[in-house]
């Protein structure tokens, strides 16, 4: 099962003014020419300002560098209070006895990469480190960057405790939420948290040090870090106000960042940190099991459970525990905080993980590993979209680092289910995030910080030129880019230099922290009183599946009359929701905006979500997310005065139409016109749809609320490939609106000279109940007429 926990962008969001000067001093100038020089920057990285410290190998640990001016600032040591207890349990980390070199390292060279083993200590410690040698005086901070939001809390918890600090000293920020304050000296916080930070403020003054950890995850946000921060550490030298970058990483493949003449002219020092690792026998089976990896799995489980030595005997009620785990997801859930506790008096502890195990979590005592050598994964199609979860094969170094697992206290076993021949077979390394999705989030942030020229971006790993392309041709529809002249985007896209600016109207909609799709539904609804339905579609748009997954296999006839039911009684709310008339015209996502009306209406509580098949953590980040929102569309906007509404009364039937408008021109690329009967190529197109980009039928899925209603024009939140390539999310779109709010998509019969006067991208203004239309729609299918 993939865990995929979404990466994000963080919180507050302000107007463009809010760039600040030094980004117009520094960051606008400089960037743009650092990114347009296509061999990287020009010059080589500017030698650490300081001296190294003078060290004396009595004072524990590192004494710290003279960062901030007047460089004869004595070096300041900051004690720490940490209890004896816990001084002794980091005194057994790998990563200590390398404090030395690390600081040493880090003086010396204004980027450092740590390498080492999950568990060694890099994320706990290495703050730490810094801080004892004074990297967060004169009221600096040290940020730490991780993927993960979970991470992020919960590293700050443990890094406060383990130093005696309040977390008001040590602190988080994520999307959502933080507990920063002016005390802050040590700031965890998501990627995504950064990126938005260096919007306002390129240089990143207030920190000194940055360190980015979990690097080996090759997290899209991570990764552009690293190329802009590889640029910021320049600039800050040139200024005489040293940045020290830090890139900590699980495994030892970081050829992508040090072989990089683009991102680093001079490769990084990269710092090993040995741990202890006992010797794990690998045994592969003889032939690999194709179909029933699960059902391996679990009579690999208790194969070793009876024949091999546990500390402990008794084992009867773990066999039975597996078997439910294999049956029910729920319960894994509940067991995630237990695995960390040593299991209880005579029983044996089987942990059924995903890939999370691999590196980012540790879970002691792990002795027997068993590798189905699969993983699930989102899958997109870089230039359509269309996603898919597929299981696959992992990579030669998961594999490895699934084994690694088993010998972390003592010598251990790990059984791969899978021949040493397919193993050969398996990719090396997992490919990084950003070559395997969309990237228009990301073009559009990198434009935001006037980065025209994204293709001489120092990428440690360049997207595809597909995908940039895909990215931008969004982005000019959207309106977030200024579109070139037809022979000039030609020439651009013959030479692949891609360079369009960013528009106004881009400039707001990368404010806000969602896909620019929605962020464009969000600049368009300031009117009609539009503004906090749309933003409840959007929250609910991006925190996605919000509604119990139901079409799980069953165990037993017993649990699956309980689906069925539950199945029946879904679609009967969801029938509600959506409502009749008008209100059904806006399809999947009236039934979002019922779905959070009623569930805030009842407070939001666990029952009522049970009650009706919703996911109650998913509401719950909703509600947040709204509230986020609603924020950052007052920063743009403050005369429009919004607050979140709970009690939020349905939408009128004139602002339903307004909202399908507003979902029109921001899912626009997403339009799908029903094949005529007259045009039925053969069977598989009955009831299909045609896009723009896809060549094979698509079709409304069976969850929809349309998927009797068979509109002919609709617009989808996105195609998932199961069975069929199935669009969910769905909302219809009237015929006569077409060539007014998305003229880039229609072939007109004379030639249109300027987008029809109802329409501007770059105002954003669309709002028109009935646009009259003058021009004939030819798309997707034959010719229609529309008057
Ligand atoms: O970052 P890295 O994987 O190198 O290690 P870490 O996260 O700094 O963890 C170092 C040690 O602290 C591990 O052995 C964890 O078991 C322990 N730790 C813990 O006990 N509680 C936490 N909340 C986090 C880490
Ligand atoms: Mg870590």
């Amino acid at each position: 099962e993939a865990e995929e926990e979404e990466s994000e962008s963080s919180m507050e969001s302000e107007p463009e003014e809010a760039l600040g000067t030094e980004w117009v001093e520094a960051g606008a100038g400089t960037m743009a020419s650092a990114a347009s020089s296509t061999g990287g920057r020009g010059e080589s990285p500017a030698p650490s300002s300081q001296p190294s410290p003078a060290r004396t190998p009595a004072a524990p640990p590192a004494a710290a560098p003279a960062l901030a001016r007047p460089p004869s600032k004595p070096a300041v040591f900051i004690p720490v209070n940490r209890s004896p207890e816990m001084q002794a349990e980091r005194l057994k980390l790998p990563i200590l006895s390398e404090e030395q070199v690390i600081m040493e390292a880090v003086a010396e060279h204004p980027i450092v990469i740590v390498c080492g083993e999950t568990g060694s200590g890099k994320t706990t410690q290495v703050p730490q480190f810094l801080y004892e040698a004074g990297y967060s005086s004169d009221n600096s901070i040290i940020g730490v960057t991780e993927p993960r939001r979970v991470a992020a809390v919960a590293m700050s918890q443990r890094v406060a405790k383990e130093m005696n600090l309040s977390q008001r000293v040590v602190s988080y920020q994520i999307r959502y939420e933080g507990n920063v304050t002016e005390e802050t000296r040590i700031k965890f916080m998501t990627d995504g948290v950064l990126l938005k930070e260096i919007q306002k403020d390129f240089l990143l003054l207030k920190y000194k040090v940055v360190i980015l950890d979990e690097a080996h995850e090759r997290s899209v946000y991570t990764d552009i870090l690293i190329g802009l921060l590889s640029r910021i550490v320049t600039l800050r030298a040139k200024r005489h106000l040293p940045l020290k970058l830090l890139i900590m990483s699980a495994t030892l493949r970081v050829e992508d960042f040090t072989q990089n003449p683009r991102l680093f002219a001079t490769p990084p020092p990269v710092i090993k940190v040995e741990s202890r690792q006992f010797p794990v026998t690998v045994h592969f089976n003889k032939r690999t099991p194709l179909e029933d990896y699960s059902g391996e799995c679990f009579r690999k489980v208790c194969k070793i459970h009876r024949m091999l030595p546990a500390e402990k005997e008794d084992q009867k009620d773990s066999v039975e525990e597996v078997r439910k785990f294999k049956k029910s997801r729920a319960r894994v859930k509940k067991a995630q905080a237990a695995v960390f506790k040593p299991p209880p008096e005579g029983t044996r502890l089987c942990v059924v993980a995903t890939n999370v195990a691999e590196t980012s979590l540790t879970i002691p005592g792990i002795k027997y590993v068993v590798d189905c050598g699969k993983v699930k994964k989102r899958h997109y199609d870089r230039v359509t979209g269309v996603s898919s979860f597929r299981v696959t094969w992992v990579s030669q170094a998961s594999a490895d680092q699934r084994a690694g697992r088993a010998g972390r206290t003592e010598p251990g076993h790990c059984y791969r289910l899978y021949s040493s021949a397919v193993f050969g077979d398996f990719e090396q390394f997992p490919p990084p995030e950003i070559t395997r999705r969309p990237v228009e989030d990301l073009i559009l942030q990198m434009k935001a910080l006037n980065i025209e020229k994204v293709i001489n971006f120092p990428f440690p790993t360049p997207p595809s030129v597909e995908s940039l392309i895909a990215a931008e041709e969004l982005l000019i529809a959207l309106g977030a880019l200024q579109a070139p002249r037809k022979a000039e985007r030609v020439k651009q896209l013959q030479t692949s230099r891609l360079s369009c600016p960013i528009t106004e109207l881009g400039k707001t909609m990368a404010t806000f922290p969602v896909a620019p799709r929605y962020a464009k539904m969000l600049a368009l609804s300031r009117q009609h009183g539009c503004l906090s339905y749309a933003i409840t579609i959007v929250a609910a748009m991006t925190v996605r599946e919000l509604f119990e997954e139901l079409d799980r296999p069953a165990a037993s006839e017993e649990e699956l009359a309980k689906l069925k039911g539950r199945r029946a009684r879904v679609a009967q709310v969801k029938r509600i929701w959506a409502g009749q008339g008008a209100s059904l015209k806006l399809g999947d996502l009236m039934v979002l905006l019922g779905a959070v009306g009623a569930c805030e209406f009842a407070g939001c509580s666990p029952q009522f979500c049970e009650a009706n098949g919703l996911r109650y953590k998913a509401m719950m980040e909703v509600r947040r997310l709204r509230g986020q929102l609603t924020t950052a569309v007052n920063a743009v906007c403050p005369e429009a005065g919004l607050f979140v509404d709970p009690k939020m009364q349905p939408p009128s039937e004139s602002q339903v139409t307004y909202l399908r408008q507003i979902v029109t021109a921001g899912l626009g690329d997403h339009l799908a016109r029903r094949v005529q009967s007259e045009d039925l190529l053969d069977d598989k197109w009955r009831n299909a749809y045609k896009t723009p980009l896809l060549d094979d039928p698509v079709f409304i899925h069976p969850s929809s609320v349309l998927f009797r209603e068979l509109p002919e024009f609709v617009v989808y939140q996105e195609i998932v490939e199961t069975t069929k390539m199935y669009m969910k999310g769905i909302s219809t779109v009237e015929a006569q609106w077409v060539p007014v709010l998305l003229p880039s998509y229609c072939q007109f019969d004379k030639p249109l000279e300027e987008p029809p006067p109802a329409y501007c991208p770059e105002k954003g203004r669309v709002l028109c109940h009935r646009a009259s239309v003058f021009y004939r729609v030819g798309w997707p299918l034959p010719v229609v007429q529309v008057d």
